[in-house]
């Protein structure tokens, strides 16, 4: 009797759950995690690890790729190991110490100073031939002079708030815009190869000068080694997600292959459901995917985000960086002191104009590297590789001489094409004023907002994504911890 009993309390139990499954088409849904990060990059992973140390432990992270890291991703290339992502800690020697910087001491990351000052003796013209050093030099110096006036174009708009303008416009207004393929490629080197957009769209006040200069320092250190820069991402998972013998993370709390697709939020809650069906519930969740991921759609918000949410996200810039590397049977190019950077001066301004001979990084493998932004990483992520290399083989050509070898191996990496990034960072457009930036950060009842996008000061940055984690999760501490989930968005014009 007992078993017969227990046996129809089972079959009617099943029968119930069967009910509830199929409406919620999800076992995990009846667990409430106190947050749902969505995103394993950098500022989810930090967003994660700040709640964690507060207490808040209940926390799950999705993560829609097949592992951490996100944006700073490591690669085989022809047998080395390189960075299709994030490449450089920016900001080093300054003032303040640069947390990334630490983290890549620390791990003990092989690193390189990124010298430039020799770089007017490695300037191509477009046909062939370098330009004579003289030359070149004086046009650097000019660049440096135009960037110090635009410097106090910069002070003078936000000391008599005034309103933004482009760096082309602060140009226009010293009746300097660079023309000639010499003062264009310079150009480029200075902002585009920074902000990968040009002049014409970057913001002026918010650009010029930058924080992570002025706070962190001038000097740039490009990451090459084997265990890549995405070691910095694990170095902060593993202080709160748990590991095995062999050091894999192995928490239950990190879900990767989890697409998520519908945000449903209310007073009470968050509902999340994912690509493949599965609903997760939570009290809040911290979203950290890209600002261009943002604006794709690719996550249906129920209800709709507010206007003044909308609105800010979609005025803010999803920029491309393409950093395309290729390999040679042998060296054409000049090596040693001062060589390693050095750049092709075309009348198409942006058109293959940055290189790095990566002899000191990985000697012996004759391996360059050139990057292109924005419209042109647009158009080369759509033609095939092949075309590519023919055009780049052009180039160097030009640079090099008719007999030089051809590349055997080339890599043109899609972040723009890739709809869990949509670009490669932020770049902070003409009319975004510090109040729709704030918007951008802004929670919007139990959702809240992190990833690099919403650094307060650093967007576009490594260090801007971990702060922003730190930052955003302290906004999510006050308010589950202390009751205080008050964000006022001040009006426009305040
Ligand atoms: C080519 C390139 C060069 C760069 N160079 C530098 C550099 O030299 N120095 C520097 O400091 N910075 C550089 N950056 C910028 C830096 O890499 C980023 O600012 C930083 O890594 C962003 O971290 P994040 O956590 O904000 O975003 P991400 O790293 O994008 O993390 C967000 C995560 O969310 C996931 N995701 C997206 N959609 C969903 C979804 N629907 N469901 C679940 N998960 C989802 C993504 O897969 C990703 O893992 C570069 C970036 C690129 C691409
Ligand atoms: C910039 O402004 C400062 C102070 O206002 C001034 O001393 C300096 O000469 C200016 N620099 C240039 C290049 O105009
Ligand atoms: C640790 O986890 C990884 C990934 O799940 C697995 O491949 C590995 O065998 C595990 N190692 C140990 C010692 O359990
Ligand atoms: C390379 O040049 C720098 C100055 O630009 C100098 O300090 C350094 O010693 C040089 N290194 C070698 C190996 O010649
Ligand atoms: C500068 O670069 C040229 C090659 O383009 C090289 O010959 C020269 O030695 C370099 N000078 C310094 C100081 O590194
Ligand atoms: C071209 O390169 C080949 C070998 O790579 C060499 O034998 C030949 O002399 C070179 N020709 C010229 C014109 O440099």
């Amino acid at each position: 009797m007992l078993i017969t009993k227990t046996r129809v309390l089972l079959a009617s139990l099943t029968a119930t759950m069967a009910v509830v499954f199929s409406a919620s088409s999800a076992i995990a849904a009846e667990e409430v995690h106190a947050v749902i990060i969505v995103g394993a990059g950098m500022s989810g992973i930090s967003a994660a690890n700040k709640l964690s140390k507060a207490g808040i432990e209940n926390i799950l992270i999705l993560e829609a790729t097949n592992r951490i890291g996100g944006r700073i991703q490591k690669t085989n290339f022809a047998g080395l190991s390189v960075e299709i992502g994030a490449s450089w800690v920016e900001g080093v020697g300054g003032p303040r110490l640069n947390p990334i910087w630490d983290m890549v001491n620390r791990l003990k990351l092989t690193t390189f100073y990124s010298n430039y000052d020799n770089i007017s003796s490695n300037a191509y013209k477009q046909k062939g031939g370098l330009y004579e050093k003289s030359e070149a030099q004086k046009a650097f110096y000019a660049a440096q002079e135009l960037s110090e006036l635009i410097k106090n174009v910069s002070k003078y708009l936000k000391a008599h708030r005034q309103d933004d303008i482009s760096i082309l416009a602060s140009q226009r207004l010293k009746n300097q815009v660079p023309s000639t393929p010499l003062d264009m490629a310079i150009d480029y080197i200075a902002y585009d190869y920074e902000f990968s957009e040009p002049p014409r769209v970057t913001s002026l006040k918010n650009s010029i000068p930058l924080h992570t200069f002025s706070k962190f320092g001038e000097d740039a250190y490009f990451v090459a080694d084997s265990k890549g820069y995405e070691s910095v991402v694990y170095f902060v998972a593993k202080q709160f997600l748990t590991t095995n013998e062999s050091g894999e993370i192995t928490d239950p709390r990190l879900l990767l292959n989890k697409v998520v697709n519908e945000i449903s939020y209310s007073k009470n809650g968050v509902t999340v459901q994912t690509e493949d069906g599965s609903v997760y519930r939570a009290e809040y969740i911290m979203v950290s995917a890209s600002i261009g991921v943002l604006q794709s759609g690719l996550i249906n918000f129920k209800p709709d985000l507010p206007p003044w949410k909308i609105l800010a996200m979609y005025q803010f810039d999803m920029a491309v960086y393409t950093k395309i590397f290729l390999k040679f049977p042998d060296k054409f190019w000049p090596t040693g002191n001062g060589t390693e950077f050095f750049f092709y001066a075309h009348e198409k301004r942006g058109y293959y104009t940055i290189w790095q001979q990566l002899e000191e990084e990985y000697p012996g493998a004759n391996v360059l590297l050139v990057t292109v932004t924005d419209d042109e990483s647009r158009r080369i992520e759509q033609q095939p590789d092949s075309d590519t290399k023919a055009e780049i083989m052009g180039v160097l050509r030009a640079m090099f001489g008719m007999n030089i070898s051809e590349a055997t191996d080339i890599l043109v990496p899609r972040w723009w094409s890739d709809k869990f990034y949509r670009g490669s960072y932020s770049n902070w457009p003409i009319g975004v004023s510090r109040l729709e930036y704030d918007r951008i950060r802004a929670p919007v009842g139990r959702v809240y907002f992190t990833g690099e996008h919403t650094s307060e000061y650093f967007n576009g940055y490594v260090h801007g994504a971990y702060l922003a984690g730190v930052d955003s999760a302290k906004m999510l501490i006050r308010c589950v911890k202390h009751g205080d989930c008050c964000y006022s968005i001040p009006p426009k014009g305040s």
